[in-house]
Order: structure tokens, then C-alpha cells, then sequence
């Protein structure tokens, strides 16, 4: 199967198409988490980075930060912001079924179903091992993920964006069979003319088989919620997040009451924020 995702053209107007992206509500949503468990982090590892949004964000507020993306032109972007921002962020490209780290760190994270874009339950695994020897003995790893309900019920079609000297023309299909969604890109330049074309496919897992898959890596606890909320997550939800803890130890959570305050403020800040993409 074709692998031409986020070559040089696409990561050139990646930050442009996904503008509304809410990275500092997902930013938020984790500290909330690690509040909620009293867990604290220095050093943070981002797996599938990107153009570094979230490594910004976290290099931003005194994290020392290590992005880690197999995409050269993705990181291309991500080092010229670090730069230009004046953070210190290291970054790593590299894949995440194949990378090592000398450093350990307190907090990995994925974000954007960037683990979706990881299409076979083995290549699953190697991350998570990958993921495990990153990480200090009392580390962590949240990362989200498509459930297979929300990639099957994508509207299968064609979405056209139209930048200052560009048109994408995106469009997305749904493989049933083997829980796909895919998404074929072209990309023209007006200005000089080029033009290229991409091919993204992510996969849905049952939450199940990620939970056993990061057992078998060695992960000792997992929790795993709805999106932007504390509450236990179900193959029904559209999003949900892991929070996966390496080794056993007394797991500290807040008391009861204060989740469903949690839930509740979370329950206001997404209406808020739906409301801010309306206008
Ligand atoms: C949807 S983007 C998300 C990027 C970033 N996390 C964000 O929130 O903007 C998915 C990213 O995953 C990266 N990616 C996909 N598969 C990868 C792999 N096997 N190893 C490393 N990076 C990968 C892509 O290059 C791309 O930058």
C-alpha cells in the first residue's frame, strides 16, 4: 500500500488547513488529567509531533521537550517555529515503530489519532514497547485515538480548500472491511504550478485490543475515557483517550465528587468551544 503522507507540499499547509484545531484545549484536557491523578512531568516526550503544535505549547510553559515524527517535512516546519519562538525543543525523525531514546522522559504524548495513522496491530505493539523503554520508571502516556465508530462513520466525499496560493482537494473513503478511513489528497500551487498527491489511511482498533496490546508491551495500568471528559470510554464514543501508566503503584485520583465538577466544567468548555468554531 502506497505510504506518501505528509510529504513537503502538505506539511507546507498543514498548520493553514487545521487552524481550528483546539491544541491548546487538548493541552488543557492533559493537565487536567495529570491533576486529577496528581501526577507531575518535566520532561516530555511527543510521539508523531507534527509540526510541533503541541511541543510548542508544552516547550512554552518550561517542559523540556523531545518531538519524534517520521515525516522530514513535517519537522522541517516544527524546528522552524521552535526556532523562531526561541524554544529549546529537540526533535527526532524517526518512526515510532522503529525509534530508541537515550533520555527518559516523565510524559509521553500523542496526539490528533496520529496512532491511528499505525495500521497493523503488531506495528502497535513496537510502538508501545518503543514507548515504554522512553519513559522513567513513574512515567506516563496519553495519547487519543478514532474509535472504529467514528473513522466508519465519516461521510465519504469530496472537501475543496482554497488557500492564498493554493487548492487541496480532499477526499475521504471508508474501507469497512479492514477499518479504514482514507484520504487522498491533491495538492495544486497556482503560483508555480506544482502539483502533488497523497495518500493518508487511519485504522480503528477496538478499545480492547490497544488495552491488551499495551499489557503486552509491559504497561501496568490503564485507564482509558471519552474525550474531554472522566468518563469511562466505549467502542461508541467518537474519540477517546489513554492514560497508560507504566509500572504499578498506588494510583491517586481526586475523589469521586470532584470528577463529576471535572465533567461538568469539561461538559462548558466544549460547548464554548464548538460555539467559537460556529462564528
Ligand atoms: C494527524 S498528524 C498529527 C500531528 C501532530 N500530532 C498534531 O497534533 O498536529 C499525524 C502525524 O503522524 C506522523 N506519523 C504517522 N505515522 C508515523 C510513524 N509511523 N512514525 C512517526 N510519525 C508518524 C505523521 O508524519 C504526521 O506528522
Amino acid at each position: 500500500m502506497e505510504n506518501s503522507a505528509y510529504t513537503a507540499s502538505f506539511a507546507r499547509i498543514y498548520d493553514e488547513i487545521m487552524k481550528s484545531v483546539p491544541y491548546k484545549f487538548w493541552y488543557d484536557y492533559i493537565n487536567e488529567i495529570m491533576d486529577y491523578y496528581q501526577l507531575k512531568a518535566e520532561k516530555v516526550l511527543d510521539l508523531a509531533c507534527g509540526t510541533g503544535n503541541m511541543s510548542l505549547l508544552y516547550a512554552k510553559n518550561s517542559y523540556q521537550v523531545t518531538g519524534i515524527d517520521r515525516s522530514e517535512e513535517m519537522l522541517k516546519i516544527a524546528g522552524k517555529k521552535a526556532r523562531e519562538a526561541g524554544a529549546d525543543i529537540s526533535f527526532i525523525n524517526a518512526d515510532l515503530c522503529e525509534f530508541r531514546t537515550e533520555e527518559k522522559y516523565d510524559l509521553a504524548i500523542s496526539l490528533f489519532d496520529s496512532l491511528n495513522y499505525i495500521l497493523d496491530i503488531d506495528d502497535l505493539k513496537k510502538v508501545f514497547s518503543n514507548v515504554y523503554q522512553a519513559l522513567k520508571e513513574d512515567g506516563i502516556f496519553i495519547f487519543d485515538v478514532n474509535t472504529i465508530t467514528r473513522l466508519m462513520s465519516i461521510n465519504e466525499g469530496t472537501t475543496f480548500f482554497h488557500g492564498k496560493d493554493y487548492t487541496c482537494i480532499w477526499e475521504d473513503t471508508v474501507d469497512e472491511k479492514n477499518k479504514l478511513w482514507q484520504v487522498r489528497l491533491k495538492i495544486y500551487f497556482e503560483k508555480t504550478g506544482e502539483y502533488h498527491e497523497e495518500f493518508h489511511q487511519e485504522r480503528g482498533y477496538k478499545i480492547d485490543s490497544i488495552k491488551n496490546t499495551l499489557q503486552e508491551a509491559g504497561f501496568q495500568h490503564i485507564d482509558v475515557y471519552n474525550a474531554y471528559t472522566l468518563t469511562e470510554a466505549s467502542d461508541d464514543d467518537d474519540r477517546v483517550y489513554f492514560v497508560v501508566f507504566k509500572n504499578k503503584r498506588p494510583i491517586k485520583k481526586k475523589k469521586t465528587i470532584s470528577k463529576f465538577f471535572i465533567n461538568l466544567k469539561w461538559g462548558i468548555k466544549r460547548i464554548l468551544l464548538s460555539l467559537r468554531d460556529l462564528f
